[in-house]
C-alpha cells in the first residue's frame, strides 16, 4: 500500500512536469506493477524490455515484430516482415521530442517495402514469421503504409542483398529461436538448425553487448536485463537512487554517473548484428562500457559526479557513417528534461561515444556540446583546413576539439593475441626480428583526394620511383609473395600509420605487432595524446616531409631506434581493450576524461565560446 501511495505522489509531480520530490536515498519508487514486465529503473520510470511501453511496460508494442509470442521483437531491414510489424517500427523510432517536433532515428522501415498479413488475425498477432509456400490466408502488399497495393508474395523475401525462408526450411523451426535468411542465421540458435545456404558469420555474434549481471539479480534478453527488485541499471548493479542535491562532487576522487535511459531511446539494436552491417572494429565503445559498470570510478549519486555519461548505443542505429543527430537529440532532450545536470552546465560535463568513421564531423544541435569519445581526431576547421579533406565541421574546432574531445583506439578483433604475443618478447627479440625499414599495405585510392588526407597515394607513388626493397608497400597484387600482414608488422623497424575515409585501424596494429609507427596524419589528433608521450614511440612527418623519407629514417641512429622500440613496448598495453589480456584503453581513457575535465574546470573552452 505505501508503495502505491509514493506511486501517486509520484504521478502527481511527474504530471505537474516537476522532478521528483526526492528526499532520502532509497529505492526507486515506480507503478506498483512495474516489475511484473520491468525493471523500476529511478523514480517514476519503469525500464522496459525493447518492443513494451507503458508505466508498467504493459504494452507489447512491437509484438508482431516477434516470430512467436516470447521469442525477440526485432526491427530493421533483415528479412520479410509483416505489415502490421512495419507500420509500429516506424512509430517505436519516430518520436515527438519536448518541442512536439518528431524526429525518427534508427531502424525506421523504408517506404515501399513489402509485407504480408495473415487475413482474420488481430493486429497484436500479425506475428513476423515468414510465410510458409501455399499457406493459406496470406496477403503481401507492396508496403506497409495505408492503401499499398497488394503484391506478389516472392517480393517479400528479397530485400536488397538478403533473403529470407520460411522456417520450415529448419529442422524443429529453428527451435523458435532464430531466423532463416540466405545471409544470417539470427541469434540464439545452434548453426545446424539454422544453415540454409554458406555465408552464416558466427563471428559478429559475440559482438552482441551483453551486461554481465551479478548471480540472482536478473535476467537478460539481448541487452536487455530484467532485474529483480530492488535492483537496477543496465546490469541490475544499483539498488539506491539519490535525491538531486545529495553531495557535491569531489575535487579528488574523479566520478562518472551513467544515466538510466529507456530503451526505447538506447538499445543495442540488433539490425547491425547481422551480415554485413556489424563490424568488430566499431565495438570499443562496448569495451568501454563493460568496464565502465564494474569499475570504481562509476558512482550511482550523480550530484557526486564529475562527468556524466549517456550511454548512447550509436553503432546500432547508424551503423558506421551517419552521425545519429535524431538519435543524440532524442537522448538529450530526455536527460534535458528528467535531470538538472544537462542544464546545468549546458552539457559541457556530458560524453558520448561517437563511433563513426569520421566521429564529430558531422555532429549537429546539444550533441556538439558534450565531450565526444572518437576515434577519429581531426581537427581541420572550415577555416583552417587541410587542403584535401572536406570543410567540415564546426567552424572553430573541426571534427575533434583538442581540449574537450577524447580520441580513443578502436577495437582489433586480434588485439589480445597480438599484445599478449608482444609482451613475451624481450626488447631484444623485437630488434632481432627486424629485416626491412618501412611497410605498408592496405587501400591506396589514388583518386579519391581525401583519402587519408592524400599521404597513401603520395608514399606509394614515390615508393615505385625508389623502388627499394627496404620498402614494402603494396595492395593487392603488388605484396610480396611470403605475404603475412601480422608478420610484415613484427619484422618491419617503421609501419605507416595513415588515415583512411576515417579513422584507420592501423595505429593499433602496428603498436600491438611492436613496429615503429610513422604517423603521417596532417591535422589528425592520435588517440590519447593528452596523455601518452609519442614522442616516445612514434615519428611523426607531414606530406611535405615524404620525398625525403629516405633520409629521414637513416639519420634515426640505432640506439634512437632502440630507444622509440622501447617505447612501443612501453605503451602498447594503451591500444588494447582487453584487460585480461593486458590492455589499458579503459584506463587510459578514464585518464583522459578526467584531462578532459579539469580544462573543462579551469575553462580553457566553454560552451558558448564553442557555439560562436
Ligand atoms: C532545461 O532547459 C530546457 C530549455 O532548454 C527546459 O525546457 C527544461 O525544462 C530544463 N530542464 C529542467 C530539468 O529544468
Ligand atoms: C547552450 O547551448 C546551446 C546550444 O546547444 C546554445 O544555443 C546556448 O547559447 C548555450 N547556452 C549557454 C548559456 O552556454
Amino acid at each position: 500500500m505505501a508503495l502505491r501511495i509514493a506511486w501517486l505522489l509520484l504521478l502527481a509531480a511527474l504530471a505537474a512536469g516537476q522532478p521528483p520530490a526526492r528526499t532520502e536515498v532509497g529505492p526507486a519508487v515506480c507503478h506498483p506493477d512495474c516489475s511484473k514486465h520491468g525493471t523500476c529503473g529511478e523514480d517514476g520510470f519503469c525500464r522496459c524490455p525493447f518492443g513494451r511501453l507503458g508505466e508498467a511496460c504493459e504494452t507489447d508494442f512491437l509484438a508482431p515484430c516477434r516470430q512467436f509470442p516470447d521469442t525477440e521483437a526485432l526491427c530493421g531491414s533483415v528479412f520479410g516482415k509483416s505489415c502490421e510489424c512495419l507500420r509500429r517500427c516506424r512509430e517505436w523510432f519516430c518520436i515527438k521530442d519536448s518541442g512536439g517536433w518528431e524526429f525518427c532515428h534508427g531502424l525506421v522501415p523504408r517506404s515501399p517495402r513489402a509485407c504480408y498479413e495473415r487475413e482474420g488475425v488481430p493486429p497484436d498477432q500479425q506475428y513476423s514469421k515468414f510465410p510458409e509456400p501455399g499457406e493459406k490466408g496470406v496477403k503481401c502488399y507492396t508496403s506497409w503504409e495505408a492503401g499499398a497495393a497488394e503484391a506478389d508474395c516472392s517480393t517479400v523475401a528479397t530485400l536488397g542483398v538478403d533473403v529470407s525462408f520460411p522456417l520450415s526450411k529448419c529442422p524443429d523451426q529453428c527451435s523458435k529461436r532464430g531466423w532463416v535468411t540466405a545471409l544470417f542465421c539470427f541469434a540464439h540458435c545452434t548453426s545446424t538448425a539454422c544453415l540454409v545456404e554458406r555465408d552464416v558469420r558466427w563471428d559478429h555474434l559475440f559482438a552482441l553487448f551483453v551486461p554481465a549481471v551479478p548471480a540472482g539479480r536478473g535476467e537478460c534478453i539481448g541487452e536487455y536485463c530484467h532485474c529483480k527488485p530492488p535492483y537496477f541499471s543496465i546490469d541490475c548493479s544499483r539498488s539506491k537512487v539519490y535525491p538531486p542535491a545529495h553531495s557535491l562532487p569531489s575535487p579528488v576522487d574523479f566520478k562518472i554517473y551513467i544515466y538510466e535511459i529507456p530503451t526505447r531511446l538506447s538499445y543495442e539494436n540488433k539490425q547491425f548484428a547481422g551480415w554485413s552491417h556489424f563490424d568488430q572494429i566499431y565495438v570499443a565503445w562496448q569495451m568501454f562500457l563493460r568496464q565502465f559498470l564494474v569499475s570504481s570510478v562509476r558512482t550511482e549519486d550523480p550530484s557526486a559526479a564529475n562527468l556524466f555519461f549517456l550511454g548512447d548505443f550509436v553503432y546500432g542505429y547508424t551503423g558506421n557513417t551517419a552521425p545519429g543527430n535524431e538519435h543524440f537529440h532524442l537522448l538529450i532532450d530526455h536527460v534535458k528534461h528528467r535531470h538538472p545536470y544537462w542544464n546545468a552546465t549546458n552539457g559541457t560535463d556530458h560524453f558520448l561515444w561517437s563511433t563513426t568513421d569520421r566521429g564529430g564531423c558531422y555532429l549537429q544541435g546539444d550533441a556538439q556540446n558534450a565531450i565526444k569519445l572518437v576515434h577519429f581526431g581531426m581537427t581541420s576547421t572550415p577555416n583552417w583546413h587541410s587542403p584535401v579533406f572536406p570543410h567540415v565541421g564546426h567552424p572553430n574546432y573541426g571534427c575533434t576539439h583538442p581540449l574537450r574531445d577524447v580520441v580513443t583506439p578502436p577495437h582489433d578483433l586480434y588485439a589480445s593475441q597480438w599484445l599478449q604475443q608482444s609482451l613475451k618478447l624481450t626488447l631484444d627479440e623485437m630488434l632481432a626480428l627486424k629485416k626491412r625499414m618501412l611497410f605498408f599495405s592496405g587501400g591506396i585510392l589514388p583518386d579519391v583526394a581525401d583519402y587519408s588526407g592524400g599521404s597513401r597515394a603520395i608514399l606509394h607513388r614515390l615508393a615505385k620511383e625508389w623502388a627499394d626493397p627496404d620498402y614494402v608497400l603494396g595492395t593487392g597484387d603488388e605484396r610480396p609473395a611470403d605475404f603475412n600482414y601480422h608478420k610484415y608488422l613484427r619484422t618491419s623497424k617503421f609501419c605507416l600509420s595513415a588515415y583512411g575515409h576515417g579513422w584507420g585501424i592501423r595505429m593499433v596494429q602496428i603498436m600491438l605487432n611492436g613496429c615503429v609507427p610513422l604517423i603521417v596524419q596532417e591535422y589528425v589528433l592520435q588517440s590519447h595524446e593528452e596523455v601518452l608521450p609519442y614522442e616516445t614511440f612514434s615519428i611523426r612527418l607531414t606530406n611535405e616531409d615524404l620525398p625525403h623519407l629516405r633520409e629521414i629514417l637513416r639519420g634515426i641512429s640505432e640506439e634512437q631506434y632502440r630507444s622509440l622500440l622501447q617505447g612501443v613496448r612501453q605503451y602498447m598495453p594503451a591500444f588494447a581493450w582487453d584487460p585480461s589480456a593486458g590492455g589499458r584503453a579503459f584506463d587510459y581513457t578514464i585518464a583522459s576524461l578526467r584531462r578532459r575535465y579539469l580544462n573543462y574546470k579551469a575553462s580553457y573552452y566553454n560552451s558558448v565560446y564553442m557555439q560562436q
